[in-house]
């Protein structure tokens, strides 16, 4: 039987850097993880591999729309979707290899299969018991399911088919209006497919900021994706090549039935903790199926951590990643700690979209007294050559204090703009410490000083 400090289950970007944290504060770590590659959802089947495609089809976009007007003229590039398939392969080989790499480095044994906990102490895979002082579980999410719609993954899929299908079609339902349909509705608008999303709700990404939320919606319909707003999707129909898709209008409870070449099924996610033997051990789960953690992420059974989606919380690789951080110190008897009130979201369409802390609603619920500093990529010289001017940035600031709030940006790298803001709010700043921190022209970054300018006596090319 191998002894180990810490192991870890599921090698996910919540598991891997804990892994990695756990080894290079001294403790003796393995991390379990049944798929080929190390990685998790994100690396194999999510975040990275979506990247790929999603600026594949970005260069796509520009060649066919801007280049000509840049004074690049000649024959647009046809699209071999094989080969961006291997492109998208190569993308998830490098960084699962690298992970690979790392675990090398740090001594971090990599237990081949999926684990279980048949009590505390103990880890068990395949045949073989491992030891552990402490148990991290990190074993990330699945999407969810819709009653009615049966996913093949071949003509109706989640996020992990629609990152494969076999060819591109003509014409594609999304259902939801989240995070992934958005993104890989994006991807195949740009590919040339009529694309339909169908969502419940009356506004697109749930929990946005609504003046987001409208700008964004008006941007991508421009950019040729249709909405269907207010209207549960009720049932999929599929024959060997195609699907139906029924939905009802939920303001006069209509029927109607759209037809597909292919249906993403993209409603959200859920924890994912089948077979890990929680329940005989007594871990406490929420009525959503989450672990519950105390605030050092220690389950209800000693010695048994959990972080990331299997857990409460924005299902995020950098939640993840920082709370993998935050547990490995809480095992080698440091001070982990994540500050939840900066987390920043990021969609990454183009233009991107991203956001932290609070947004206007959730201000205007709370009563604080708030201000605006709002700044158009219009103003801004360099998203103007770039042909990147859709898009603002919109900062909230306390109104007596000016402490920045929340931020909420739509237009290019507004990813990773983002990050400057994040950074001033971890150190309690102002809007007006932005708005006197010099920044390099012509960038886009100065689109974020404007907007803290606003807060205050106003922005200049406003
Ligand atoms: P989501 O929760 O973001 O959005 C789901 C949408 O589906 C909601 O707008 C909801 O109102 C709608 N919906 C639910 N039932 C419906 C029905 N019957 N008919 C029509 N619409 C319906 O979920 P999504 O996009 O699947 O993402 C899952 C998770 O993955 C999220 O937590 C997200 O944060 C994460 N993710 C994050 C990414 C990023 O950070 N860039 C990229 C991809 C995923």
């Amino acid at each position: 039987m191998a002894s180990y400090d810490v192991i870890v289950i599921g090698s996910g970007p919540g598991g891997y850097v804990a892994a990695i944290r756990c080894a290079q504060l001294g403790l003796k770590t393995a991390c379990v993880e049944g798929r080929d590659t190390l990685g998790g959802t994100c690396l194999n089947v999510g975040c990275i591999p979506s990247k790929a495609l999603l600026h594949a089809t970005h260069m796509l976009h520009e060649a066919e729309h801007n280049f000509a007007a840049m004074g690049l003229k000649g024959k647009s590039p046809s699209v071999d979707w094989k080969q961006m398939q291997a492109y998208k392969a190569e993308t998830i080989g490098a960084n699962t290899k690298g992970i690979e790499f790392l675990f090398k480095k740090n001594k971090i044994d990599w237990i081949k299969g999926w684990g279980s906990i048949p009590e505390p102490g103990r880890v068990k895979v395949g045949d073989e018991v491992h030891e552990a002082k402490n148990i991290i579980v990190a074993s990330g999410s699945e999407p969810a399911s819709l009653p009615g719609v049966e996913v093949d993954e071949k003509i109706v899929v989640t996020s992990t088919g629609a990152l494969e299908l076999g060819k591109i079609p003509k014409k594609m339902v999304v259902i939801g209006a989240g995070v992934i349909g958005l993104e890989m509705g994006s991807v195949y608008a740009r590919l040339g497919t009529e694309v339909t999303v169908v969502e419940y709700l009356d506004a697109i990404t749930p929990g946005m900021d609504a003046e987001v939320q409208r700008s964004f919606q008006k941007i991508l319909t421009k950019q040729g994706l249709k909405f269907i707003m207010g209207a549960a999707v009720q049932k999929t129909e599929t024959n060997k090549t195609k699907a139906k898709v029924h939905y009802k209008l939920r303001k006069d409870d209509s029927e109607h039935v759209l037809d597909a070449d292919a249906v993403l099924l993209a409603t959200g996610r859920k924890p994912y903790t089948d077979g890990l033997g929680l329940a005989d051990l007594g871990v406490e789960m929420s009525e959503r199926g989450q672990i519950k953690t105390d605030a050092q992420w220690q389950t209800t059974i000693k010695g048994i951590y959990a972080i990331g989606d299997a857990i409460a919380g924005p299902m995020l690789a950098h939640k993840a990643e920082d709370e993998g951080m935050a547990c490995a110190e809480v095992l080698a008897g440091k001070h982990g700690h994540v500050n939840y009130g900066v987390i920043p979201g990021v969609i990454y369409t183009h233009p991107e979209v991203a956001n932290v802390g609070a947004t206007e609603e959730e201000l205007k619920k709370d009563g604080r007294a708030y201000k605006v500093g709002k700044f158009s990529f219009m103003g801004n010289g360099r998203a103007k050559a770039n042909f990147a001017a859709d898009g603002f940035v919109k900062i909230l600031a306390d109104k007596d204090s000016d402490r920045i709030l929340g931020a909420h940006i739509i237009g290019p790298m507004a990813g990773d703009l983002i990050h400057e803001i994040c950074v001033a709010m971890e150190f309690g700043a102002s809007a007006q410490d932005l708005a006197l921190t010099c920044h390099a022209h012509p960038t886009y970054s100065e689109a974020v000083r404007e907007a803290a300018l606003a807060c205050g006596d106003g922005a200049i090319h406003a």
